[in-house]
């Protein structure tokens, strides 16, 4: 009997720590599966890049309430929506040197890529696989009428659908999935095509 008991005192830590890998592996699989199939944002989502220039959404999209395609120019017609180029700010940055502290030292780097005739180097926020194709044109097109936005709805109500509400957004975050089970689930629902290769090549 004695020898028993005392095996089986022995095997308990392997068996408890055994149990405990299994268990964490087990949740790490599945969590990674779970993360690629399906789409609970918090476990892909990134933190916000940290720009090179702090430029806000809330201040031009939201207070000023400049339309999104006024930026984003192609968005309507292209696969893109398109960043815009520093002269575009310059429109209005060539006069507005902002006046708070925090903001006029932001315009000034602005006016400094001007003046130097470089580009922004603005980070990427949202990004597919290069396998998978996305036209925002078919999108911004389409998404009205299938969400019953009516006749008088604001771009940034479509916008809004993938993106969330950039006008309120200190930085751009994903807030979206926009995984393949995300997509497929929005064109079954609305008799759009989900054969593989209209997003595939
Ligand atoms: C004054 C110009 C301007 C306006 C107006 C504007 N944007 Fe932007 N947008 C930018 C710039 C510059 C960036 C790149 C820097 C950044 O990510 O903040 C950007 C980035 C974005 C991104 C992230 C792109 C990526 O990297 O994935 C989205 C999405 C976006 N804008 C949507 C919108 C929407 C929706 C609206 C309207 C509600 C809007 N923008 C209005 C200038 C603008
Ligand atoms: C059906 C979902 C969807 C809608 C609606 C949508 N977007 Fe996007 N957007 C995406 C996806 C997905 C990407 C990443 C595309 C890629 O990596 O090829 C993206 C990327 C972007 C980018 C960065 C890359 C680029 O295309 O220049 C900007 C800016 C942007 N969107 C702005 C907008 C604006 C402005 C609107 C509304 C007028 C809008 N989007 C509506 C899904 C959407
Ligand atoms: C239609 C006019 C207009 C355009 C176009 C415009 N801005 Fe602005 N911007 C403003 C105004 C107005 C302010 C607020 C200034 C203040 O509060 O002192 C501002 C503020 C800013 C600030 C301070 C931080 C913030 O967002 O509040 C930065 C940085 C900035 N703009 C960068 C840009 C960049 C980069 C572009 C081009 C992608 C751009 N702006 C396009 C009018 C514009
Ligand atoms: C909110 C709903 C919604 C989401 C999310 C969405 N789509 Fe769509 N998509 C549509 C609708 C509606 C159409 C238009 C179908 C039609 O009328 O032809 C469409 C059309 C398309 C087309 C063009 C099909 C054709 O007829 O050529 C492609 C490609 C596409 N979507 C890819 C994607 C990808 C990739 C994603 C995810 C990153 C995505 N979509 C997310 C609703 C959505
Ligand atoms: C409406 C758009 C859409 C359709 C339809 C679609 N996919 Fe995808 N697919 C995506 C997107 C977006 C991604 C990339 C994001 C991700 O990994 O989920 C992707 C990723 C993939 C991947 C790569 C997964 C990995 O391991 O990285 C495979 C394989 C794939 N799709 C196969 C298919 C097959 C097979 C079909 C047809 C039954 C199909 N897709 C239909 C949008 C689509």
């Amino acid at each position: 009997m004695r020898p028993d008991r005392k095996l089986l005192l022995l095997s308990l830590p392997v068996v408890l720590i055994g149990g405990l890998v299994a268990t964490i592996i087990g949740g790490f699989v599945i969590w990674r599966v779970a993360a690629h199939y399906f789409y609970p944002l918090e476990l892909i989502a990134k933190a916000a890049p940290t720009q090179p220039i702090r430029f806000t959404h809330v201040t031009h999209a939201g207070q000023l309430g400049i339309d999104c395609t006024f930026c984003h120019r192609t968005v309507t017609e292209e696969r893109t929506a398109g960043i815009p180029a520093v002269q575009q700010c310059m429109f209005c940055h060539a006069v507005i040197k902002g006046v708070e502290e925090d903001k006029a030292s932001e315009i000034a780097k602005l006016q400094e890529y001007a003046a130097n005739d470089e580009p922004i180097d603005w980070i990427r926020v949202h990004r597919l696989p290069d396998h998978v194709q996305f036209t925002h044109e078919v999108h911004i097109r389409r998404l009205p009428e299938v969400l019953g936005l009516g006749e008088d709805f604001q771009i940034q109500a479509v916008c809004s659908t993938c993106h969330g509400k950039i006008w309120e957004m200190e930085e751009v975050r994903q807030v979206r999935a926009l995984k393949m089970g995300d997509c497929v689930d929005c064109h079954r629902a609305n008799n759009a095509p989900t054969d593989c290769v209209i997003c595939h090549y």
